[in-house]
Formats: structure tokens, C-alpha cells, sequence
């Protein structure tokens, strides 16, 4: 049986009947400048929110979609490993390279900073005309503390740990220590710092994730002294919702208020992560003040807190962690599990912008890439994008380059774009858009291909669409298979007027072919065959 997989298009609009003022075969409406006048200087990346709700990155003034990739944990810990890949990035169609600064590399001795190597990371990534992402490994990577420095692992009693039970202390600093907290704030504030003073000019840096996957690993929540004193304490008001008529709530602790269990363990373990992780991120602003995100390690399905890493920036403690933390800019998943579209779509939020700072890296970061930008995203990032295996590579730069030529009209002002992904277990799926309905199926779906189903050279399928007006669309993607129908009271029945293939090139669609014959099925439907990814522009017309 085939499962529909139904996408909320990307644009607030959908299924209006508004006309895009993008015109047919004019490059799309001119991205909204919002930046202030040029000062000689390249300005400092920073996210903007439109009237509609969509926010954008801008760098050095301009609107940018990271057409990311994050180097191995260990790659950039030396320019001389690094430098080989730095070079390789832009051949992979990249843009921008998410690299690691580990505390333990940069504070080496307490309050001994050593910045040359990030200072020759950086420099390197801007020879090669990357944006850098910089990922503090700080107080926390993946829940431990592995990349604290040797003194802070060796003093226990100043840098308290974590503990699964009482008594029981892991490899992984407590959350619930000033001194754990300002001694990396100091660090992170001191790396801002360096890359103001190295960056100003160029500003290579666009963002900084602050620490990874903060966790608790092995429980649900830390049972250190302080911890526990903490979960005995009153639940903070701001996370309270205002009693009748207003009145504050009664103080009351989490357990009273959320009753026993490791869902009410999770919560407070979030709270309190967003506050620590919200003085280190305020920290660094006050020196640089780069857009901020924090990444989740996804809550495995069926699984409870504890046995996922628990308390870190996951869907269901989103309101949590906005409260906790106002001066992180975004929340984003790391996403390695299946059914990579339902876990984008619960990030992508009002006043939280779409970034996958890491995906799985294999034969379908490609077309994941081409639905997170049509679901407007501001970035997507394969981890360990040194490590691609070729195949997945030049599917991963035919994908860049196709969705870097659109950028003008995936950023443009008002721009009505959708994303749709297709695979085995969800082989179809329909947005709306403009006048129309778009039913996309997989191209395995297609009787006349069903060689290609019992033989699928790409497994995945995705497509990416741009509403030029009502009733034309850009369609970039690969293994798709498009028909329409009229989506507005008027004549029943869509026809196709004319189909071109074609290529973006200066922000304009050129015509490669007019497709006619058997490349739309007489007709019938717009196709983009597997094994490449393709663009095609279409106009469609009703009649009864
Ligand atoms: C997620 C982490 O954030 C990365 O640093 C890395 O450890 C990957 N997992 C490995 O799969």
C-alpha cells in the first residue's frame, strides 16, 4: 500500500490565491535588505525575521543559505589534518563548514588561551571561500564532558560532575555549578572575543552552536547535592502558566507541580541546562554578538528520558528551553533517525528557524538537502562531510549547486517555496500552492518505471518547488513525478500549457529544452527522472 505523507507547505500563504511578485522568467523579487549601510566592513551575520514570520540569515548583509557540512569531531584539532579537507569542501559544493573548537585546545592551562589554531582554521576556511560555523565543545559534547580541559576533569571538587545516583558521578559536569558555568563562560567569552578581533573585517564567521547535544546520559536527571536540592526548590514562575484571573501561581516544586517520574525529571534537567547554557551564550554575545544555536540529540521514538539523552533541546521541551534560554537564537535536531522530514517540521517553528546542523551522512543527504530549503530552511550539514562516500558526494553537489542557483528565489521577499520528500514507506505526498494542488509521487510509483522500482540506483526522492505566480511553478529535484489540480474554486480541471527544462543562471531561468512528448507524458504530468537532479519550470491553465 502506498502512504501519502501530507507537507505543510512553507509559506504562510498557503493555498492563497495571492500572486507572487516574482515574475516568469525574471529572477525572483529582490531578497529584503535590512542590514545597515556598508561601513566599509562587511556586516555581522545576524538572523531577521519578516512580517510573515520567516526568518533569514543574513552575512555581510546578504541573505545566505549555509549549504553546510560538519568536519569529524577530531579533523579540525590540526591545521595540518584540517587543511587537505578545508580544500575539499568547495568541491563538494559547499559554502560552509561547521568546524569544532574544543575548551581543552584553547585553554590548555587555566586562563592560557591559545587561539592560533582556530585563528588558522578560520583563515583557511576563508581562503576557501567558506562561512564557518564554529561548534563549542565546552562544558558538554554529546553529554560529556570529554573536551573540558585536563584541569577541569582533575579537579572534581571545584568542577563537580554529574551523578546518575546519588554517589554515583560520571565523566560529565554538573549543571548545577556556578563554577562549572563562569569558568566556560570565560572561555567561550575569550574565543568571541579572538574572533571579533580577527573576523571584523571579513566576517567568515556566521554562527556559533554553543556546546553539543547537551544531555544527561544514563538518567533521566543529575542526583548530585546541588541537583537535588534544586528539584526540591519551587518551579520557576516563568515556566508556570498564570493562575485564574492572572494571580500567580503558588510556589510549588517540580514533582508537585508535574508529578513523580522521569518526564518531570527531563523538564527540570531543561530548565536548568537553558540557564547555564543561556549565561555562557550571553557571554559570548557580549564580546561578538554572532547568531547563537544550541543542537539535540533526537529523543529516540519509545524510548524515555535517561535512556535518549535526556533534557537537552527537544521538541516537546521547546518551551522550556526558549524560556531558559532568550539568548539562544534557535534549537536544532541532529538527525540520524528515519523520517527526516517529520523530525525538520517539528523544529520549524514561528521564532525558530530551520537549521540542521547535522544529518546522516549517506546516498540521501542530497535530497534531504533539497527539502529542507524548500521548507526554508537557513541551513543543512552532513556530519563527517569529509567521509561522504563518492556516490553520496557528487549527488550532495549536484544537489548544492541546483539549490544555490534558486537561493534568489528561496530568499526572495514573500517567496511561497514547499519542500516534499518521497521514499519507500511515503512515496507520495501533496502541497498546496499558488492556485494549484502539486501531487507528487515517487518516480518508482510510475508504471513505465517499474524497472527502476525493483532496481532503485537512488532509494530517495525529493522535490523542491517555487511558486513564480499562481499558476507557475519552478520544480528542482530528482525521482518525482508531478500532476495538478486546481485548488481554487473556478474550471475542475488543470492542463499543462508548457513545461521547459532549464538551469538558473544570474538569477534567471534559461531554457535548456522545451519538454513535450514522452518527457511529461504527453502532457500529462511533469517529471523529474531519478538519477539526477534536474529543474524544470512549469505553467498550467484550467479548463473544464
Ligand atoms: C552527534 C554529535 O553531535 C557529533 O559530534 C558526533 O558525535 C555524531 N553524533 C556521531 O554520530
Amino acid at each position: 500500500m502506498l502512504h501519502k505523507r501530507s507537507v505543510r507547505a512553507s509559506s504562510p500563504a498557503l493555498g492563497a490565491a495571492l500572486a507572487l511578485a516574482v515574475g516568469v522568467g525574471r529572477p525572483a523579487a529582490q531578497p529584503v535588505m535590512v542590514a545597515p549601510k556598508s561601513t566599509g566592513r562587511a556586516s555581522l551575520a545576524r538572523l531577521v525575521t519578516d512580517e510573515q514570520g520567516r526568518t533569514r540569515l543574513y552575512a555581510g548583509g546578504r541573505p545566505l543559505l549555509l549549504l553546510g557540512g560538519e568536519l569529524g569531531n577530531s579533523s579540525a584539532s590540526s591545521l595540518a589534518f584540517a587543511k587537505p579537507l578545508l580544500a575539499k569542501l568547495p568541491t563538494l559544493g559547499l559554502n560552509t563548514v561547521l568546524l569544532p573548537v574544543s575548551w581543552e585546545l584553547i585553554e590548555p592551562d587555566e586562563g592560557k588561551l591559545a587561539f592560533g589554531l582556530v585563528g588558522d582554521l578560520v583563515r583557511e576556511a576563508r581562503r576557501n571561500r567558506l562561512h564557518v560555523v564554529l561548534l563549542w565543545f565546552g562544558s558538554w559534547k554529546n553529554g560529556m564532558s570529554s573536551t573540558a580541559p585536563a584541569w577541569v576533569k582533575r579537579d572534581q571538587k571545584r568542577f563537580p560532575r554529574a551523578e546518575v545516583s546519588p554517589g554515583h558521578g560520571v565523566e560529565a559536569l554538573s549543571a548545577f555549578s556556578e563554577a562549572n558555568r563562569d569558568t566556560d563562560a570565560r572561555a567561550f567569552a575569550a574565543l568571541l572575543r579572538y574572533i571579533r578581533e580577527i573576523d571584523e573585517r571579513d566576517r567568515t564567521v556566521v554562527m556559533v552552536q554553543v556546546e553539543n547535544e547537551v544531555a544527561m546520559i544514563d538518567s533521566a536527571a543529575d542526583h548530585g547535592p546541588a541537583a537535588a536540592a534544586a528539584f526540591r526548590a519551587p518551579v520557576p514562575a516563568e515556566l508556570l502558566p498564570a493562575g485564574p484571573s492572572g494571580a500567580a501561581r503558588p510556589a510549588a516544586s517540580w514533582e508537585e507541580v508535574y508529578g513523580k517520574g522521569p518526564a518531570t525529571e527531563e523538564r527540570f534537567m531543561a530548565w536548568h541546562y537553558a540557564r547555564y547554557v543561556d549565561v555562557v551564550a550571553r557571554a559570548g554575545k557580549a564580546e561578538y554578538a554572532l547568531p547563537m544555536f544550541v543542537n539535540a540529540a533526537l529523543n529516540r521514538p519509545g524510548h524515555r528520558p535517561g535512556q535518549y539523552p535526556s533534557g537537552g533541546p527537544l521538541p516537546h521541551l521547546y518551551d522550556v528551553w526558549k524560556a531558559g534560554a532568550p539568548s539562544i537564537d534557535l534549537l536544532a535536531p541532529d538527525i540520524y533517525f528515519p523520517d527526516f522530514a517529520a523530525w525538520c517540521e517539528r523544529y520549524r517553528r514561528p521564532g525558530n528557524a530551520l537549521l540542521i546542523p547535522e544529518a546522516r551522512n549517506g546516498p540521501e543527504s542530497a535530497v534531504h538537502a533539497f527539502y529542507a530549503f524548500g521548507q526554508q530552511a537557513i541551513g543543512f550539514s552532513p556530519f563527517s562531510v569529509e567521509t561522504m562516500a563518492e556516490g553520496a558526494g557528487v549527488a550532495l553537489k549536484q544537489a548544492y549547486e541546483l539549490i544555490g542557483e534558486l537561493a534568489p528565489f528561496l530568499l526572495a521577499e514573500r517567496a511561497r517555496t514547499a519542500g516534499a520528500l518521497l521514499d519507500r514507506e511515503a512515496p507520495r505526498s501533496e502541497l498546496a500552492l499558488g492556485s494549484y494542488l502539486l501531487r507528487l509521487a515517487h518516480d518508482y510509483t510510475w508504471e513505465w518505471s517499474s524497472p527502476a522500482r525493483n532496481d532503485p540506483t537512488w532509494p530517495h526522492a525529493a522535490a523542491l518547488v517555487v511558486a513564480l505566480a499562481d499558476d507557475e511553478y519552478l520544480v528542482a529535484g530528482n525521482g518525482v513525478i508531478v500532476t495538478f489540480a486546481p485548488a481554487t474554486p473556478g474550471d475542475p480541471i488543470a492542463g499543462i500549457e508548457r513545461i521547459d527544462e532549464g538551469r538558473i543562471r544570474d538569477g534567471k531561468f534559461v531554457v535548456t529544452r522545451r519538454l513535450n512528448g514522452d518527457e511529461t507524458h504527453q502532457g500529462r504530468h511533469l517529471r523529474l527522472p531519478a538519477g539526477s537532479f534536474g529543474l524544470q519550470r512549469v505553467k498550467l491553465y484550467r479548463y473544464r
